[in-house]
Parts: C-alpha cells; sequence; structure tokens
C-alpha cells in the first residue's frame, strides 16, 4: 500500500481525484455553507438533519454527493480527535468502504487538528482494515487499495507521525505475515531465512546459529524445549547499528514456538491449531527490525529470537526432568507446556553480553495474562519505574496499550522445589506473574521488561488472525530513546562550553 501526504484545504478536498473520501469531522465542524465549499457544506448539512450524530465513530456514507469528485464520501465523528479517537473513527469508516472498486483512497484530517499520532494512528487503522492474509490462500482477495492520499491542512506539522507511519504498517505488516503462516510455513529455520534476508538491508546484520551453537553455548534450557521436534531450532541473533559505535544497544527478545502442543503435558485438542501464533513475539521482533529499516534512526537495537517446536516424542523432555540454563541455575520443569519461559531465559542470559541499555522481551507466554487482560491490553513486567513508564507512554502514543502488573518477590515463591534452583511453574494462581519471576531470575543484570503478548497478539472468532502487535509500541519505545539521547548530548555540550 502506498501512502502519500498532502496539504489540502477543506475546499480542496471535493477536487481531489480518488475513489473514495473518508472525512474526519470533530464535535463541531466548520459551518461555511458557501457554494465552492462543497464538504464544509455537506458536514453542514448533515448536521444540521441529524443524519451525523455526535460521538466517536458515528458516520455517515454518502454517494456521489454533490460537487465531489470521489463518488464515495464517508463522514466519520472524531470526537476530541485524540488518537484513540481517530483509531475507532477510521476504523469504523473503513467498514463502509469496502467496495472492491476503491483503490484510491484519502483520509482527510481538513476538518479537525492533526497530529502526529493522529495521523499514525489513522494510518495503521486504515492498513488493518485492508489486510488481507493470502500466503496459503491464495484465491483470497488481496487488497483492492493501492493508494492512500493522507490530506491535512498542513503537511510540514505531520511529516514525522507520516513517515513512522509507512515505517509502522510495514512493520506490522511483516509481523502479521509471520505469524498467521501455519507452523509448517514457519518453521524455525523459515523464521532464520526471513531474519536473514533483513539482515541485507542496509546497517542490519543477522547471525543464525543451529543446535550445535546452542549446545556449545550452554542453553541447556532452550536445547530441552528443541529436543522433541525434528525441526531443528535456531537462535537468530539480529543487529541494527544507525547509532554511534559503542553506545549501548536496547535488546529486543521474541519467543519463537513456531508450534505450541504442550509437549508431554500435552494440551487439548479443541483451538490446538492456534497455538501457531505462540511466535507472535518473535513476528513483532522482526517486524519492528523491518520497520527499522524503514526509518533509520540513530539508535542501536539487538533482536534475540530463540526458535523451535514445542513437541512431544520420545526424546521430549519429560516433567520432572531437571536442565542447566545457560546462566548455571537448574530447572525443574514441572510442565512441559510452560516452554515460552525456557527459551526465553538462555536468550535473556546471553543478552547480556551486549551490555544493553534494556532489555525488553515479548512473548505470547501464558493464558493467564489473557484472562487478567483480554485483547485490549498487553501485560508489562518491569524491573525499573522509568522502564515502565517508557514502555506504558509508548503504548498510549502507538495506541498499541500495555498495563504493569506487579513482581512482588512474594509471587515467587511457588516456583521453589526440592530439587533445582528453581521450578518452570507456580500454582494456577497469578499465572502471567509466577512466569514473570521466573523470567526475572535470568535479567537480573540490566534495566528489564516482559510483555506478555498472548491476548494482545492475535484475534480468534470470524477475524481470527495475528495483529501485528506490539509493533507499534516497540517502535515508539526505541524512537523515544533515540529523542532522549541528542537532548542529553546538548545538555553535556553546553556544560563543556
Ligand atoms: N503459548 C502458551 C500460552 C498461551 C495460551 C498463549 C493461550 C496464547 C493463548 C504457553 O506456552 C503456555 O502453554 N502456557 C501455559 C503455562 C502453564 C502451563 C503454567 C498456560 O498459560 O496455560
Ligand atoms: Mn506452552
Ligand atoms: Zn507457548
Amino acid at each position: 500500500m502506498d501512502f502519500e501526504l498532502k496539504s489540502l484545504t477543506a475546499a480542496q478536498v471535493a477536487q481531489l481525484p480518488v475513489d473514495a473520501l473518508l472525512v474526519l469531522v470533530p464535535d463541531t465542524p466548520p459551518t461555511t455553507k458557501s457554494a465552492d465549499q462543497a464538504l464544509t457544506r455537506l458536514v453542514a448539512q448533515a448536521v444540521e438533519h441529524k443524519d451525523l450524530e455526535n460521538g466517536v465513530a458515528k458516520l455517515l456514507a454518502c454517494y456521489r454527493p454533490e460537487g465531489f469528485k470521489a463518488s464515495r464520501v464517508t463522514l466519520v465523528r472524531v470526537g476530541d480527535g485524540s488518537a484513540a479517537s481517530v483509531r475507532k473513527a477510521v476504523t469504523a469508516g473503513m467498514g463502509s468502504l469496502k467496495q472492491p472498486g476503491i483503490q484510491k483512497l484519502a483520509l482527510v484530517f481538513s476538518l479537525i487538528e492533526a497530529t502526529d499520532d493522529g495521523v499514525r494512528a489513522a494510518m495503521q487503522a486504515c492498513a488493518d482494515a485492508t489486510y488481507c492474509y493470502t500466503t496459503t490462500k491464495p484465491s483470497a482477495k488481496a487488497r483492492t487499495v493501492k493508494q492512500v492520499v493522507v490530506g491535512v491542512a498542513k503537511a510540514g506539522d505531520v511529516q514525522r507521525g507520516f513517515e513512522v507511519g509507512k515505517a509502522q504498517v510495514v512493520g506490522v505488516e511483516f509481523a502479521k505475515e509471520w505469524a498467521n503462516r501455519p507452523a509448517n510455513h514457519a518453521t524455525p529455520t523459515m523464521l532464520g531465512e526471513a531474519a536473514r534476508k533483513l539482515g541485507r538491508k542496509p546497517g542490519m546484520k543477522t547471525d543464525v546459529l543451529g543446535p550445535k551453537q546452542v549446545e556449545a553455548l550452554g542453553m541447556g534450557s532452550f536445547l530441552s524445549v528443541a529436543r522433541g521436534s525434528v525441526e531443528p531450532l535456531r537462535f537468530i541473533v539480529m543487529h541494527y547499528n544507525g547509532g554511534a559505535k559503542g553506545s549501548a544497544p536496547v535488546v529486543l527478545v521474541g519467543k519463537g514456538i513456531t508450534f505450541d502442543t504442550g509437549g508431554i503435558s500435552i494440551k487439548p485438542a479443541a483451538d490446538m491449531d492456534e497455538m501457531k501464533f505462540d511466535m507472535g513475539g518473535a513476528a513483532s521482533v522482526l517486524g519492528t527490525f523491518a520497520a527499522l529499516a524503514e526509518l533509520k534512526p540513530a539508535i542501536n537495537v539487538v533482536g534475540l529470537i530463540p526458535s523451535c517446536e514445542n513437541m512431544p516424542d520420545g526424546q521430549a523432555v519429560k516433567p520432572g526432568d531437571v536442565v542447566t540454563s545457560m546462566s548455571g541455575q537448574t530447572i525443574e520443569i514441572l510442565n512441559t507446556d510452560a516452554e515460552g519461559r525456557l527459551i526465553l531465559c538462555d536468550a535473556l542470559t546471553y543478552a547480556e553480553r551486549f551490555k544493553p541499555r534494556a532489555v525488553v522481551d515479548v512473548a505470547t507466554l501464558t493464558g493467564a495474562c489473557m484472562i487478567a487482560l483480554g485483547s485490549v491490553r498487553s501485560g508489562l513486567f518491569a524491573s525499573t519505574e522509568e522502564l515502565a513508564n517508557q514502555l506504558m507512554a509508548a503504548g498510549e502514543a502507538a495506541q498499541d496499550l500495555c498495563w504493569r502488573l506487579p513482581l512482588d518477590d512474594d509471587y515467587a515463591d511457588g516456583l521453589k522445589t526440592n530439587f533445582a534452583d528453581v521450578a518452570n511453574v507456580a500454582g494456577r494462581a497469578g499465572g502471567a506473574i509466577t512466569a514473570a519471576k521466573f523470567l526475572q531470575r535470568f535479567a537480573s543484570k540490566y534495566p528489564w521488561a516482559h510483555l506478555d503478548i498472548a491476548g494482545s497478539a492475535w484475534k480468534s472468532g470470524a477475524a481470527k488472525g495475528a495483529t501485528g502487535r506490539p509493533v507499534g509500541l516497540l517502535l515508539d519505545f526505541l524512537l523515544a530513546s533515540q529523542a532522549s539521547k541528542p537532548a542529553a548530548t546538548k545538555t553535556r555540550q553546553r556544560r563543556a562550553a
């Protein structure tokens, strides 16, 4: 999909040669009724006759309205114009513009005050509404909307939001593609190849390690999960170097279980197919790197993806087995279905070598997190207030929300065992938190955060599929960390002067 940013006055909107207009209308729209103002006239009349109600996402779909070049014009209310309202409004508006004849579309901000976050939210909502997975369903109708004009009063005011929006859409679609693929079309080897391909872009580098190298590193915990599968594991190490040499990177770690049967602690048959999404964390890390390749910000980022299948087999790890992690800590595997933490813990230890500014792991880790937060917000855990605040703010800005959950040490009591340093599961209570407490044991050497995306990475039901989250959140978090750096440099220069 091609996006284009254009300065457009309300009067110019009617002359835009597109197939459809989606016009964002504020609570109190301009009321000019002059003849050359087809748009303000249409809005004023719609409001006057109560055909366009007040309230976010209330809409009126018009066909061939007088004075417009576009044959479909949808007016949609955006309330206060916040990014959240814009997202809701565009999602609703796109629902009224599904005709296959619409190839060129305009998102019109000319009646409201456009913001960077609002423009980005509109672009993402538009992309989400027109996305179509086709890789293993070539008969599906691919996206018909090819070109999207973002029309705002002054293009210069939101240039940055527009650029970030374009990159975010690329990243989200990359993540959706890989998460949506069935497990036989997204093996650890294939994920490694996708990462390698990304690694050929400027500023990028990818190393893909196999079983022998992972064994040499001493990742006994990761290896134990992969043992039940004939698919060889992969440990993907990606570098994006846009910042100064030697400037400490942010490390992103993504859970890459390409299929989770539960292993010997096997899952019930119903809905087990959904466990192809268990590499959603990995997909979001790959997607974030795809977005970085577009934006080329001045930061350094490392991406780590431990990837394997979790399968039952004669070779598979058994409940009660004790394995030794790369950190040296021994782990009693009481439930082989709690495998995400077993592959992540070794990646968290590996992350130490980069002397990172912060490490953020992303994982479809627990059903418990889904029960706690549903699909609206991802679960957030953080070892420092600063990191928690930054990730919360990034979620708000990108409209990719998360919510902080606690890490009190008392939650770790259930992980105690007589047979190893730590068990891989506690009781059922507080399952998202006890999983985070397990991970925290391996992340003591740097500021660390964990995002549990079990509820937010994919949707079930009729709209079954990957959401591409939390690419928006991660991208915003990384870009904000770049913005804070030049400021620090300036202060230092001023002091030196
Ligand atoms: N991949 C699952 C978590 C999951 C469940 C994600 C449902 C999305 C939807 C994870 O590996 C898992 O099986 N977790 C167990 C942990 C339990 C055994 C302590 C769970 O949540 O039931
Ligand atoms: Mn599992
Ligand atoms: Zn899993």
